[in-house]
């Protein structure tokens, strides 16, 4: 497959660019700062280009079966997040090529709390987070609101950090998956594997789906 990653020189999106090299896939390792390009495998297609400028995500994403966007805005401008959403929609509108979001844990309800998202539970988010998570909020719904591509929005586990990747997850829906001990977890290298399967084997479309272990 021919998959562009924005965001590839970032934690989780240059897991997702090595799970995409690891399986054979021509990857497009997309940075929006060319001195970033150096930190790129050199097996991937290094390109710059900004995630919120739709005229980019055009030309970036021609010719590519799946676009992955795992971008984050430096801290005090969580608010772009939803500008670079938009414009990914807009500049894979129509074109058939499907887009996956890696999103925020944030609007997940916490099992067995009535209702309670994951926002509003300090037990899985730290204060500094709200604003990103908010944010995050906000990204999901430009997604819902979204008619003309075929997109996907990943929330991962409430705990996303780097560890190891071990091929083993569960899928769920708008719920936090949580372990046997109520924790949320999930590797970065295992969310990359998630999304690698789903861009393969597609699951979910035009809808939210989280992995934890
Ligand atoms: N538990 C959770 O819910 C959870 C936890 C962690 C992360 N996440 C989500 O995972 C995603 C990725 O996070 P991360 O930890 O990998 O972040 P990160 O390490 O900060 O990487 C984000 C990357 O996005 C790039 N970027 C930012 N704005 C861009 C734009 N407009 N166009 C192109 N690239 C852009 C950044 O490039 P520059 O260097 O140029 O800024 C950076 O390389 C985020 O959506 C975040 O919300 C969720």
């Amino acid at each position: 497959m021919r998959i562009a990653v924005f965001g590839a020189a970032g934690k989780v999106g240059s897991r997702v660019v090595a799970e995409g090299l690891s399986r054979g896939h021509e990857v497009t390792a997309v940075v929006r700062d060319p001195a970033r390009i150096r930190e790129l495998p050199a097996a991937a297609n290094a390109r710059s280009g900004d995630a919120r400028s739709v005229k980019d995500v055009a030309e970036l994403s021609a010719g590519q079966d799946v676009v992955i966007s795992a971008t984050r805005p430096a801290p005090g401008s969580e608010g772009k997040l939803v500008t670079a959403v938009k414009a990914l929609l807009a500049g894979l509108d129509r074109t058939g090529i499907r887009l996956l979001v890696v999103g925020g844990a944030a609007t997940l309800t916490v099992p067995g709390a009535g209702g309670t998202t994951v926002i509003d539970a300090p037990t899985f988010l730290p204060s500094i987070y709200r604003d990103l998570a908010l944010a995050c909020g906000d990204q999901l719904e430009a997604c819902r609101a979204e008619a003309g591509t075929d997109w996907a929005y990943l929330s991962p586990a409430a705990l996303l950090e780097a560890g190891k990747r071990t091929g083993n997850y569960r899928l769920g829906t708008d719920e936090l998956l949580v372990d046997g001990e109520g924790n949320s977890t999930i590797s970065m290298e295992d969310l990359a594997v998630a999304l690698l399967d789903e861009a393969e084997q597609p699951k979910h479309h035009r809808t939210r789906f989280t992995a934890a272990y």
